[in-house]
């Protein structure tokens, strides 16, 4: 996707210098054939429904885009249903989830017609007939399972454990089947899990098929006709060079183990999986400094534009865009944010760099910009995809004045 030319740097077909000359640092790039391939290869390998966990980057055009290739939306709040729909993803194509609905998100969902609402709790399932009941509709409804498996990822992005707030505990299915008895407005149609982002372990999928083969069976046995049945996201991508890359084949291999001849279908909902590796956050130097023998490498993207190696101190490789100095420097590389989170890497080794380079995060394409923000008033960053050789700004954020104009001052204070 990234490639040299010349000693500059190209993402498809464009020049990243060229860009950057256009566009204000920091900003996000996209690559739609990274984006189509990685697609493809899933799709065809897994021969399952896919449903875009659109949490991961939910610009429009990468919704619209994903839609194009024939997938499905997995949303969890009415902003992404909106953002699914008006990308013209058909609602029925379309699961809503989340552990915390309202009842405004649930009406909303129903309003939609879309393909299934995924329960979380005792709770949400009365909640949601009772408005189906007021909305006189029948509602299509799958149930999240928590099926207690741990996957082995970081703490703060597993959701499979019995500890974990998500889903439901696999032991309360008694009380479940007793109130689905009595709710005649939800249909139950299909379970679900996920049990945390970043699995490679292929033990781990294999533990996730058999408890949901298992599942599923009890659920029919019970008298439900299951329809779907969705095996999660969580699919790992690789962020460093010559790291473990998940082999989708073995994934496969193992769900066939359990899953030749059922009656209904597979799904997954990756987000990760397919943007992750297609964006890069293009940035610039803003000041070099030698702190107590620490080189910093100070640049215009900080914790505000990815927050990632802040908040779970994740790896991003970094790279400059120009590597025609061959003399090496170690830096600590970190953004303008005054926290001293606000560290991307350290004691990295980088070509000399000098102020105004511009420097490039990989691998920025899932939870970057979405997870963005405004902190210290600094602005969000431009989101651009490229086709080939040409290239679209897919993401204008509002200026630092633009925003700053949202905050109202009550009368009293003028
Ligand atoms: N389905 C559900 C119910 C989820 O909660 C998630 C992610 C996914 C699907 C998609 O998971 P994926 O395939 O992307 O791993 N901000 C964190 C990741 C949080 C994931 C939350 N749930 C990060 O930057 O690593």
């Amino acid at each position: 996707m990234i490639y040299y030319r010349n000693k500059k740097t190209f993402i498809e077909g464009v020049s990243l210098e060229e860009i950057a000359r256009s566009h204000a640092t920091p900003f996000y790039i996209y690559s739609q054939n990274k984006i189509e391939d990685t697609f493809e290869k899933l799709e065809s390998t897994l021969s399952a429904e896919i449903f875009y966990a659109v949490k991961a980057n939910s610009n429009q055009a990468i919704i619209k885009l994903m839609a194009s290739l024939g997938a499905g939306a997995d949303v969890v709040s009415i902003g992404e249903l909106e953002r699914a729909i008006m990308a013209g993803v058909n609602p029925k194509k379309i699961i809503f989830e989340g552990i915390g609905k309202t009842n405004e998100d649930i009406s909303f969902a129903l309003s939609k017609s879309i393909r299934l609402i995924n329960v979380e709790s005792i709770d949400e399932l009365q909640r949601i007939n009772s408005i189906a009941i007021k909305q006189n509709k029948i509602v299509d409804i799958g149930i999240r399972l928590n099926p207690n498996i741990d996957g082995q990822t970081i703490d703060k992005i597993s959701t499979g454990k019995k500890t974990d707030k998500f889903g439901i505990d696999t032991e309360k299915l008694r009380d479940i089947f007793q109130i689905l008895e009595v709710s005649k407005n939800v249909n139950l149609i299909g379970i679900s899990c996920h049990i945390g982002s970043q699995i490679f372990n292929i033990n781990i999928f294999t533990e996730i098929f058999k408890k949901m083969k298992i599942n599923a069976q009890l659920f029919i046995d019970n008298g439900y006709l299951i329809k779907h049945v969705d095996l999660g996201g969580g699919l790992g991508v690789t962020y460093q060079q010559n790291k473990e890359v998940l082999k989708l084949e073995l994934v496969k291999s193992e769900m066939d183990k359990f899953f030749k001849n059922v009656e209904y279908q597979l799904s997954f909902e990756p987000g990760r999986y397919l943007v992750a590796n297609a964006g890069i956050l293009v940035t610039s130097v803003i000041t070099i400094k030698n702190n107590g023998g620490i080189n910093f490498l100070i640049i215009d993207a900080g914790m505000h534009s990815l927050i990632r190696p802040a908040l779970y101190k994740a790896h991003h490789d970094i790279e400059p865009v120009d590597k025609s100095n061959s003399e090496l420097t170690s830096y600590t590389v970190a953004g303008p944010i005054c926290e001293s989170s606000d560290i991307f890497d350290k004691n990295i080794s980088l070509p000399k760099q000098k102020v105004g380079n511009i420097i490039i995060i990989k691998d920025t394409g899932a939870y970057g910009k979405v997870m963005a923000s405004n902190y210290n008033s600094r602005g969000l960053p431009i989101e651009i995809l490229v086709n080939n050789d040409i290239f679209c700004k897919i993401y204008q954020p509002l200026t630092a004045q633009e925003f700053i104009r949202q905050d109202t001052i009550p009368e009293w204070l003028d």
